[in-house]
């Protein structure tokens, strides 16, 4: 598992080598998600490569990257903590997605977003670079692009 840690800081994002502890990634899923994680659920994930973004010391949201084949990663658990919705970052970090694409290499990243999930697929919708591919199930399948 790597760790990411992105900073958010005059309404910009950055990233940083330095590492945090898994405590809290869990603060920010356990704030943002229905299902309860926990340290142990989390080592489990050991594919996975975990953004977490921090405003000053405090983690504020977070997504994570599964790489699925050479050139296309898997983004899920894409959140922003209640106290700090609704201003505008959850749009910012997911702006910066094709910079991170840089990062890890990869040149597309696929997610889904289940239909009912309102909130989260009209903040999809409002995204530039974000496009809707399909629907299955009951998600719609989203790439962001790197350019
Ligand atoms: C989805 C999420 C990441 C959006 O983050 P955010 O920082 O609040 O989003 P933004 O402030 O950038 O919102 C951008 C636009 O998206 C739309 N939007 C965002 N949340 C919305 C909501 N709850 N209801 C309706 N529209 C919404 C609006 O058009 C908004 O623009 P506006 O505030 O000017 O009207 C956040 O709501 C979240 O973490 N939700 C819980 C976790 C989750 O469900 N994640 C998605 C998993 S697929």
């Amino acid at each position: 598992m790597q760790l990411i840690k992105l900073y958010y800081e005059n309404n910009e994002i950055h990233s940083s080598d330095i590492t945090y502890p898994l405590e809290d990634v869990l603060k920010v899923f356990n704030s943002c998600f229905p299902e309860k994680m926990t340290i142990e659920l989390l080592k489990e994930f050991s594919n996975i490569c975990i953004f977490t973004l921090y405003e000053k010391e405090l983690p504020i949201g977070m997504f994570w990257l599964e790489r699925k084949t050479r050139d296309v990663s898997f983004m899920t658990s894409f959140a922003i903590i209640p106290s700090h919705q609704r201003k505008g970052i959850g749009s910012k970090l997911f702006q910066c997605l094709p910079a991170i694409i840089n990062i890890t290499d990869t040149e597309c990243i696929l997610f889904d977003v289940q239909k009912e999930n309102k909130g989260s697929v009209a903040s999809y919708e409002a995204q530039k670079n974000c496009k809707k591919l399909d629907v299955m199930n009951k998600c719609f399948i989203c790439s962001v692009k790197g350019f």
